[in-house]
C-alpha cells in the first residue's frame, strides 16, 4: 500500500482485498462490543483509517467507495486541503478559549459568512454551536423568546437530533425516541406533502397538505400560540422526501401572516449539498431562522443558527452559547470548507452529480419496476441528495428487508451507502461533492449489481 496521507492525495480506487468487514476490523469490533454503549450504532463496522475524496479507507487496507459522506459532513471531501491548512493553523495558535469569556475573530467571520451566504438580503446575525440538534434547540428558545409563545409545530417525517427537545420534535419512533420519554411538551405535528405517498395522488399533494396542516395549527394549537414552524426544505432522515413544491412557500405564507418564526432546518440540506447553497432557495423561501451544521465544517463539529437580527437579538445578553459553541479550530475549519465550496464551486459540483446519477436510478428504476422481489417505487432528491424508495410487487408497501439486502449487498462489494427512512424502505446517496466522476458511476455500477443479485 502506498503511504500517502489521507484527503485529496488518497489514492481515488475502489480496493476490495478481505471479506467486508476483514479480520482486523472484526478484532476492533470486538473491543468495542466491550468498551462502547450497545446503544451507539454502526452502519458498516470497517474501521476507518484514512479518508479522502470519495473513498473510505479501513483497517484491513479495504477501499471503499463513499456514497455516506459520513451522513452528509465531508462535502469538500475528507482532510480537504484548505480545512487542514487553517484548522492545522489555529491548532497551532490556539485550541480553545471559550468566546463567551474571551472572543476570537474566526467566530465571527463565521457569522460574516452565514450572513452572506443564507438566503435573503435582511440585516441577519448569528450564533454558534457544536452540534445540528443544540442548533435546532437554539433556535427554539430564540423564536420563544421573540415571539414570547411557547408552541412549535414540526412535520411528519421530520427528524431534528436526539435531545429532549429534539427527540420531541423528531417524528419516528424507533430508534430515535423508544424509551427515551417523557418530552418536552408544547411540540405539535402536522402532516407534510410527501408527493409518493399522498393518498389523492402527487397532483394536489401541496395545496391539499398544506390547507391540512394550517388547518390543524389554526383548530388545535391557535396560530397566535404558536412560536414556530420547524421544517426541513428538504426532509433527510424521515426518506428524502422533496415536500411537493408550493408546499414550504404556503407554510411560510402563513407563518409570516400569524407573527410565527419560519425555521429551515438545512442541517442536511445545506451548504451546496442540493446544488444551491441551501435547499429552500429552491422555491425562493427566505426563511426567518435557518439552521446549519453537518457540512459547515468539513467534518469539525460546528453548527449555527443564523436569521433576521432583530429575532436572533431577542435572547437577554448571556441566555445563549456553551463552553465549546464556535470553538476556534471548528471556525478555521468551517472558513476553510467554504473556501473550497467557493473555489471549486461544489453547488456546481453536486448539480453534476445529479446529473450523472439520476438518469442511471431512473433507469434502474424501469428495470425493477414490475419484474423480481424488489421494485424501486420512487427516485427522488436533488443535487448529491438522492435516494431511491423500496416497495414490494405490486403496491406501494415499504420493503426494508430488500432495502437491508441491498445495502448489505453494496457494503461487500465496497460500496459504502446508508439507508434511512421512517419505514426503513430508503437508500440514500451522498457522496462526497468531489467525487470524481468516475467512482460515481463505478458506485452506480455495483448499486445495479446488487439490485440484480437480490
Ligand atoms: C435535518 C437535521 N436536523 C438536525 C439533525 C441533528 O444533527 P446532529 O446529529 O448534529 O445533532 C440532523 C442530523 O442528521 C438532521 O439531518
Amino acid at each position: 500500500m502506498t503511504a500517502t496521507a489521507g484527503g485529496p492525495s488518497l489514492p481515488q480506487e475502489r480496493r476490495v482485498v478481505t471479506a467486508i468487514p476483514g479480520p482486523k476490523s472484526q478484532e476492533l469490533q470486538a473491543r468495542r462490543n466491550a468498551a462502547v454503549a450497545a446503544g451507539v450504532g454502526s452502519v458498516l463496522p470497517v474501521f476507518t483509517t484514512r479518508a479522502g475524496g470519495g473513498i473510505v479507507e479501513d483497517a484491513d487496507g479495504n477501499a471503499l467507495i463513499d456514497f455516506g459522506s459520513g451522513i452528509a459532513v465531508t462535502s469538500v471531501g475528507n482532510s480537504a486541503e484548505a480545512v487542514v491548512r487553517r484548522a492545522s493553523a489555529q491548532l497551532a495558535d490556539f485550541t480553545h478559549s471559550c468566546f463567551m469569556v474571551t472572543p476570537y475573530e474566526g467566530y465571527v467571520e463565521v457569522c460574516e459568512e452565514l450572513a452572506r451566504l443564507t438566503p435573503g438580503d435582511h440585516a441577519k446575525k448569528s450564533a454558534l454551536f457544536n452540534s445540528g440538534a443544540e442548533a435546532v434547540e437554539n433556535a427554539v428558545k430564540i423564536a420563544r423568546s421573540y415571539t414570547g409563545r411557547q408552541a412549535v409545530v414540526v412535520f411528519d417525517h421530520g427528524y431534528h437530533g436526539r435531545t429532549n427537545l429534539t427527540m420531541a420534535l423528531t417524528s419516528k419512533n424507533m430508534p430515535y425516541k423508544h424509551s427515551f420519554g417523557p418530552f418536552a411538551p408544547e411540540v405539535y405535528r402536522v402532516p407534510v406533502a410527501y408527493p409518493y405517498r399522498w393518498l389523492t395522488g402527487p397532483e394536489n399533494c401541496a395545496e391539499e397538505a398544506a390547507a391540512q396542516a394550517i388547518d390543524m395549527i389554526s383548530k388545535q394549537v391557535g396560530a397566535e400560540n404558536v412560536a414556530a414552524i420547524v421544517i426541513e426544505p428538504l426532509l433527510g432522515e424521515g426518506g428524502f422526501i422533496e415536500p411537493a413544491k408550493g408546499f414550504l412557500p404556503r407554510i411560510a405564507r402563513f407563518a409570516q401572516d400569524n407573527g410565527i418564526v419560519f425555521v429551515a432546518d438545512e442541517i442536511q440540506s445545506g451548504f451546496c449539498r442540493t446544488g444551491q447553497w441551501f435547499a429552500c432557495e429552491d422555491e425562493g423561501v427566505v426563511p426567518d431562522l435557518i439552521t446549519t451544521a453537518k457540512g459547515i465544517a468539513g467534518g469539525l463539529p460546528l453548527s449555527a443558527v443564523t436569521g433576521r437580527a432583530e429575532i436572533m437579538d431577542a435572547a437577554h445578553s448571556g441566555g445563549l452559547g456553551g463552553t465549546y459553541g464556535g470553538n476556534p479550530v471548528a471556525c478555521a475549519a468551517a472558513l476553510g470548507a467554504i473556501e473550497t465550496m467557493r473555489e471549486q464551486d461544489l453547488c456546481a459540483k453536486a448539480r453534476r452529480i445529479e446529473e450523472i446519477m439520476k438518469p442511471r436510478l431512473t433507469a434502474l428504476q424501469e428495470k425493477h419496476a414490475h419484474d423480481g422481489p424488489v421494485r424501486i417505487g420512487d427516485v427522488r432528491g436533488r443535487g448529491a441528495m438522492l435516494a431511491i424508495e423500496l416497495v414490494k410487487p405490486g403496491g406501494k408497501e415499504p420493503d426494508p428487508a430488500a432495502t437491508a439486502a441491498l445495502a448489505k449487498a453494496c457494503h461487500s462489494e465496497g460500496l459504502l451507502v446508508l439507508t434511512t427512512g421512517t419505514y426503513g424502505n430508503v437508500m440514500r446517496f451522498l457522496p462526497p461533492l468531489v467525487i470524481g466522476e468516475d467512482l460515481l458511476n463505478e458506485g452506480l455500477d455495483i448499486l445495479e449489481g446488487a439490485l440484480s443479485s437480490l
